[in-house]
């Protein structure tokens, strides 16, 4: 709900739970006023301090104010040379050189519905679910003009923010920063800041810390979001947990190099700003042109970190992610990746699919080194024809073939990245992400292709989409497995690279949205070797991620945990590889591998022609399972039960209907203690009086979320246990 009183230049967005408040000041400054748990009507900005602050700036009209100053002045969109100190959100170099920037009010417009961002992915939604506000600030002198865009989903208890600056001057300018949103927090929180860091084959740890005075910035300058630090944060009190407390998160829609900046200043008040990373980032803004940045998902919850993130899972699952498969049916899947790498044969894969088919898995999937010549990561990068020395009978019929088990098929691309040695860059060594006169670098002995390029995104589209249209492909699996070195584009003069960063992204997003709203009947995933490219972006044009090329399980507890908090299991590739595992060479029984490949997107990469039988009845039945429990593992609500950094014995996670009947807990004891007392596992989410039966025995839903399910000492690390539970 959008309530503006225009009396008093108010503007309230409420949700559910949720009121975010500004009002725009005497003078015209669109100033911040409240934003946390739900209030009544109320003008909030009696909570504003007039403080003293005398040795910054204040425009000319205030002269004589000393408790003035746009430095300690909460606002919705913060200027560089304005007197605030603190972090900007926009950062103009005017045409005469200077970088004043004075945005007042202009107006404002509601709008029913969602506009899209043009060019960028952005959540979306019927005027039955969201409003949108629009307020416009402008600089009378230079022309300069920003539209803030606030989308209310009120059932969600969600509201988005992006900005669009506009050139309504008469020269050329230069945007040097341009933040999507900024959040003053002004009724002097102390926050903890909670972030998600990485690396590649261990993607997003969680780390909580005070938030101190200063700036604290999460970032990328990969041009890719990466495992680094994920653009997706929370702030806290300090007495917040997982089931109970005040906590805000934001999460960056997009996928190229980004800031967080959360500063806390000398009188304790709070800065978010979150955008594009502006240290790569230099944008020419002629007369009448704008500027689009990308969208942030903000949400707020009062209780805890749990409910937080079930904001975001219905977010993303429902009004971010799109097309046939964002709320269908997912098949299970094996991948040959693991099972074999780049050494296979089309017989080889033949017996594999035709193994799995037996056990009830219901796509195969051919991973890298199946076109041009690649046989290992040194070639063939851009050569997307298949290589029919591997497969004989060429795509159409090996597709075919593998149909006629009773499979869907899938491949794997990567569409950003050329080889050296390859047709394509021998044939256009231009295309290729290096400044001129330079080797470049290289990364897994591969380049960056340009995609800020229109003809290269058109060469792409052209030459994917043929081998799509030549078999029953139906799945795509689009890796990435570089990042960005030196982007210097051929196709824009010298004082014009700042751009090409965006632009790659902005390339990327036009070949995403060409290939799927072309090829509407495949199943995407991205991969960034693993979860280094997990992000909302990406999940706006496929429904999946590969969370990391990490399979082991102990591993993927944590993996999945910090994943969990931004993104919902139906988004999350996960699936059951060897043991012991390729990548840490830890043994872990097979019955654990798969209850913990079934909090994403189940399927195997491992070659089932080296499995025992005893191994093969296992995997049986555990496609049966996920197969029984899809709706409830995808649809259904998830919890964590319990925080993996705070005690090695166990990790235990639970899904629940929308109507709270039935329950499927997870159970994982990851290491065993002699004369170990039983574990109590709290479930949550539960009806309080009504009565559930676990494993027999009945329980009312209170005495379940207050005291537990009692689980004793099992013998052997990482054992599992899955537990139904059901109304009676
Ligand atoms: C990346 C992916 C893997 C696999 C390889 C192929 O590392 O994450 O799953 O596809 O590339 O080269």
């Amino acid at each position: 709900m959008i309530l503006t009183d225009l009396d008093k230049k108010l503007f309230t967005l409420h949700t559910k739970n949720i009121t975010y408040q500004m009002k725009v000041d005497e003078y015209g400054f669109l100033l911040h006023t409240y934003y946390g748990e739900r209030i009544d009507d109320e003008d909030m900005s009696k909570f504003i301090q007039y403080l003293w602050r005398g040795f910054s700036g204040h425009p000319y009209e205030m002269n004589g104010r000393f408790d003035w100053s746009l430095d300690t002045l909460p606002q919705e969109y913060s200027t560089y040379g304005s007197g605030d100190y603190r972090s900007p959100s926009l950062h103009v170099i005017n045409t005469d050189g200077s970088s004043d920037c004075d945005l007042r009010y202009n107006g404002y417009e509601i709008i029913d519905g969602k506009p899209g961002i043009k060019g960028l992915p952005a959540t979306y939604g019927s005027s039955d679910e969201v409003q949108t506000l629009k307020v416009e600030l402008l600089d009378k002198i230079s022309g300069i003009g920003v539209d803030l865009y606030y989308s209310v989903f009120e059932e969600k208890d969600i509201i988005t923010r992006s900005a669009v600056i506009k050139n309504g001057g008469k020269g050329r300018v230069w945007l040097e920063r341009a933040m999507s949103m900024c959040v003053d927090y002004n009724i002097v929180p102390d926050f903890d800041i909670v972030t998600f860091y990485g690396r590649q084959l261990g993607e997003k740890f969680v780390e909580r810390t005070s938030l101190r005075h200063g700036k604290t910035v999460m970032d990328s300058l990969r041009g890719s979001s990466s495992s680094q630090q994920t653009p997706f944060f929370i702030l806290c009190d300090k007495s917040t947990g997982e089931t109970q407390g005040n906590c805000y998160a934001f999460c960056l829609v997009y996928s190229g190099s980004f800031m967080t900046e959360v500063e806390k200043d000398q009188g304790d008040q709070v800065r978010v700003n979150m955008g594009i990373q502006p240290e790569s980032f230099r944008w020419e803004l002629n007369a009448g042109d704008e500027f689009c940045t990308p969208e942030v998902i903000m949400s707020f919850s009062r209780e805890g970190f749990g409910q937080l993130s079930r904001n975001y899972h219905n977010i993303i699952h429902h009004n971010l992610t799109r097309g046939k498969y964002h709320l269908s049916r997912r098949p299970i899947l094996i991948n040959n990746w693991e099972a074999t790498y780049f050494n296979f044969t089309e017989e080889k894969l033949l017996k594999i699919a035709e193994d799995a088919s037996k056990l009830g898995i219901e796509m195969m999937v051919m991973d890298d080194g199946w076109f041009g010549k690649r046989d290992d990561a040194t070639s063939g990068l851009g050569d997307w024809f298949v290589n029919t020395k591997k497969l004989p009978s060429g795509l159409t019929k090996f597709c075919q073939k593998i149909n006629d088990m009773g499979m869907k098929f899938g491949l794997w691309f990567e569409p950003e990245m050329i080889s050296e040695d390859s047709d394509l860059f021998r044939a256009h060594p231009d295309w290729v992400l290096r400044t001129a006169g330079r080797d470049g670098m290289l990364g897994r002995c591969q380049f960056v292709i340009d995609m800020s390029r229109g003809d290269v995104v058109d060469y792409l589209y052209n030459s994917i989409s043929s081998v799509l249209s030549s078999a029953n492909i139906e799945y795509f699996k689009w890796d990435a497995n570089r990042q960005i070195a030196n982007a210097w584009t051929a196709l824009l003069p010298a004082e014009r690279q700042g751009e090409v960063m965006h632009r790659y992204v902005l390339g990327l997003y036009d070949l995403l949205e060409r290939l799927t709203s072309s090829f509407p009947n495949i199943l995407f995933e991205t991969c960034s070797g693993g979860g280094n490219r997990f992000d909302a972006g990406m999940l706006y044009y496929a429904p999946q991620t590969w969370a990391s090329d990490n399979s082991d399980a102990f591993a993927r507890l944590f993996i999945q945990y910090g994943t969990s908090f931004m993104f919902p299991v139906s988004t999350m590739g996960a699936h059951v590889s060897v043991s012991p595992n390729e990548q840490v060479g830890r043994i872990t029984p097979l019955k654990t591998r798969g209850v913990v490949a079934m909090a994403g997107t189940f399927g195997y990469e491992l070659d089932t022609n080296l499995m025992t039988d005893e191994e093969k009845e296992i995997v049986k039945e555990q496609v049966e399972t996920y197969k029984k429990y899809y709706d409830l593992i995808n649809y259904g609500d998830y919890y964590r039960l319990s925080d993996p950094y705070k005690t090695d014995r166990y990790v235990a996670w639970m899904f629940l209907s929308e109507d709270k009947s039935k329950a499927l807990v997870n159970y994982v004891q990851v290491r065993a203690y002699s004369n170990a007392p039983a574990i109590y596992v709290r479930l949550q989410g539960l009806k309080e009086n009504s009565t559930y039966v676990v494993n027999g025995a009945e329980y009312s839903g209170k005495s379940l979320m207050t005291c537990g399910i009692p689980v004793s000492s099992m013998m052997g690390d990482m054992v599992s246990l899955q537990i139904e539970v059901n109304e009676k």
